[in-house]
């Protein structure tokens, strides 16, 4: 009983021992490819040690560098790829490959006494800028199918935004292959716009983006509105329509072709151009087509007093009063000139 308890009793202490003359390591560290890692001690010695090993454990088994003293032996492989402190006996790693994931040792010794810290490396090789694959061909809104992809390599996470914003799965947005592809079923014009993929892995990010171009419409075909004009005036009728590519526009009046830019413009307007006006507009990818209708009503203003009198008001009293009161229409018309004059 009494031999039980002192086992016991010994076990602890060596134990507390041991923990006591352990060195405590930073990590498990990642590093990056050509990027470098500090091994840390967090519980440095209290005072500079007399001797440090530091070694390594991985698809190879080498002692890094050995120090006593003054005196510093690195081996071969490290040589320029290290930096011992050798009061706190911390090491710097420099010009990381993939051969330096593994198990790093440090080993002190203060008078006559050593004790051993342990930590582990993994070196990841940096993300590559995923290149962005679209299977659609010419897109069509309602009708096709886009699947983005994005490239292969040591990757953790992937995901995809959509003009910035996180995209998550619908009912025509669906993700395969943890986040490589990326699928919409049918498009539709609200899917026009710019898609990032970024991946990561712990220590690298990489990101691309692809233009997405779904043609649509037209839609919305309209005529700026404007029903009634007065003789004389210059009337300009615009047509608008919401479609990629732009649409093609065509103007017919009362049924007979008479123009094809957005804007229809009748420098003086009179009653011959009174009628119906007609825009259609014509999308040459999906090829559809739509239109607008717009009515011309076109009267003659007789109310001289309106101010400022356009030439064309002019124009149409002085015709109206010479047919009506011979002389006395020519003194108002003098009279209109005058005040056009002043
Ligand atoms: C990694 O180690 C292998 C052999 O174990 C060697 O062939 C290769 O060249 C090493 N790579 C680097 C980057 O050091
Ligand atoms: C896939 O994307 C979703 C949402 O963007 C994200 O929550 C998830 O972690 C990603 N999965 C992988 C494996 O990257
Ligand atoms: C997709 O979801 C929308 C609402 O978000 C719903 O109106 C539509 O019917 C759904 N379509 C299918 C094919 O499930
Ligand atoms: C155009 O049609 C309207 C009726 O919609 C008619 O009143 C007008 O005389 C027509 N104009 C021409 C120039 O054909
Ligand atoms: C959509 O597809 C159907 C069948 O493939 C075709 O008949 C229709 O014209 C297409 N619509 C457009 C807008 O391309």
């Amino acid at each position: 009983m009494e031999y039980l308890l002192f086992k016991t009793t010994a076990f602890l202490l060596l134990g507390f021992c041991s923990c006591q003359n352990g060195l405590l390591l930073n990590g498990p560290l990642n590093g990056a490819v050509g990027g470098s890692v500090k091994f840390t001690l967090i519980n440095p010695p209290s005072t500079q040690p007399d001797g440090i090993i530091w070694s390594f454990k991985g698809n190879r088994e080498v002692t890094i560098v050995a120090s006593f003293g003054e005196s510093e032996d690195p081996t071969v492989d490290y040589v320029g790829r290290i930096s011992l402190d050798k009061t706190t006996a911390s090491l710097e790693l420099r010009g990381l490959t993939l051969n330096d994931t593994g198990l790093y040792t440090v080993s002190i010794t203060i008078s006559g006494v050593e004790s051993r810290g342990e930590t582990s490396l993994t070196v990841f090789a940096k993300v590559s800028t995923p290149t962005i694959e679209s299977s659609g061909g010419t897109l069509i809104a309602g009708n096709s199918s886009v699947t983005l992809t994005s490239g292969q390599g040591t990757i953790i996470t992937r995901a995809w935004t959509k003009g910035g914003q996180p995209l998550s799965p619908s009912n025509r947005t669906t993700f395969s292959e943890e986040n490589r592809t990326l699928s919409i079923s049918p498009v539709e014009s609200g899917d026009n716009g710019q898609y990032t993929c970024t991946v990561n892995n712990l220590v690298s990010s990489a990101r691309e983006t692809h233009t997405l171009e779904v043609n649509y419409g037209p839609h919305n075909v309209h005529i700026s509105p404007l029903d009634v004009v007065t003789s004389g005036d210059r009337v300009s009728l615009e047509c608008l329509a919401d479609s990629v590519p732009t649409a093609s526009l065509t103007w017919m009046f009362n049924g007979s072709e008479t123009g094809s830019d957005s804007q229809l413009i009748i420098d003086k307007v009179d009653h011959s151009h009174a009628g119906k006006y007609t825009c259609t507009a014509w999308n040459s990818v999906t090829r559809l087509t739509a239109s607008a209708e717009q009515m011309l009503h076109v009267t003659e203003d007789f109310s001289a007093h309106s101010s400022p009198l356009s030439g064309g008001a002019i124009a149409g009293i002085v015709i109206g009063s010479v047919a009506g009161a011979g002389v006395v229409a020519g003194v108002i018309a003098f009279g209109l000139k005058m005040a056009e004059v002043w």
